[in-house]
């Protein structure tokens, strides 16, 4: 029989993820099942545990379950632990064990493919979720310079600004006084506002020569924050769908050894994501 994998979360019938373990296994020579399962914070526990039970090996855990991914693991990565935020999980004897591929996901994508070089650029991540927590750490350890969080509640901007423990470059502030803090070189979109919401508009005045704005999300989710990016003049514009695919290479290396050539996946995904963009 194939090996289980799974992506766990809600909504998740549009996620792309088994695409591009179908993909990357295709490329490895690798037999395996991977499958989208609808779970929320109420039956994750329960859900996890039959797809254990059945065979279950690996699994991605996506919105808003990552942190109770964290809970539930029986041992944690340093990468999973430091901020207690979890999108991968690998079956051991023991039960699951967790890590967090986000971060090196997004940095890959930024410098890799995107040619970017992160140091010394003053950001602004705008969240203090799932999302900005797993990202945080790479972003910093890649070098990007003084580390501005705004978030709609400026209490969950606080607790990531004290967990990440570098006060000296880390920096919490209001959303409602954003435009006080001048311009910046990158600016991030890890909000979960446009899958039930809106973000509020946000200043021209954050925007330089050099700015780039970067949304977590793809496809719909992103229109929003892409649009203002272009409209403001950012000097580019990047959504989440390089992350999804550089994060996913990273989960199939800790699950097979092998990371996947994500060029060709990421390619056709892209032709995909427009059709999706555009079909109604
Ligand atoms: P994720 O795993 O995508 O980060 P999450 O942990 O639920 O998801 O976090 C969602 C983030 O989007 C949070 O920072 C949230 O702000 P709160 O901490 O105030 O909940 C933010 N968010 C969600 N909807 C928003 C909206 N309409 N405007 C601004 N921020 C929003």
């Amino acid at each position: 029989m194939s090996q289980q994998f799974a992506v766990f979360g809600t909504p998740i019938s549009h996620s792309l993820s088994p695409q591009i373990h179908a993909a990357f296994a295709g490329q490895a020579g690798i037999d395996l099942h991977y499958v989208a399962i609808e779970a929320g914070p109420a039956d994750f526990a329960a859900t996890l545990q039959a797809f254990a039970d059945a065979g279950g090996v690996g699994a991605n855990v996506t919105l808003p379950l990552k942190q109770l991914a964290a809970e539930l693991a029986s041992s944690l990565d340093d990468r999973a632990k430091c901020m207690g935020v979890a999108n991968t999980l690998v079956r051991k004897a023991g039960g699951w064990h967790a890590d967090n591929t986000d971060g090196i996901g997004l940095v890959r994508d930024l410098t890799d493919r995107h040619r970017l070089d992160l140091r010394g650029r003053r950001t602004l991540l705008i969240g203090a979720g799932g999302g900005a927590r797993g990202i945080a750490p790479a972003l910093l350890d890649a070098g990007i310079g003084a580390l501005f969080i705004v978030n709609r509640t400026p209490e969950h901007a606080d607790t990531l600004a004290d967990l990440l423990g570098q006060p000296g470059r880390v920096h919490s502030r209001y959303l409602g006084d954003v435009e006080a803090l001048g311009e910046f070189e990158l600016i991030i979109n890890a909000t979960s506002a446009n899958r039930g919401g809106t973000l509020a508009p946000l200043p021209r005045s954050l925007v330089g020569r050099r700015s780039v704005a970067v949304d977590l999300s793809y496809g719909e989710a992103a229109i929003p924050f892409m649009a203002w990016a272009r409209a403001t003049g950012c000097h580019d514009a990047i959504d989440g769908l390089g992350m999804l695919v550089e994060q996913a290479a990273e989960s199939f290396k800790l699950w097979h050894g092998v990371r996947p050539d994500t060029n060709a996946v990421f390619a056709a995904l892209s032709g995909h994501a427009a059709a999706l963009v555009t079909a109604d």
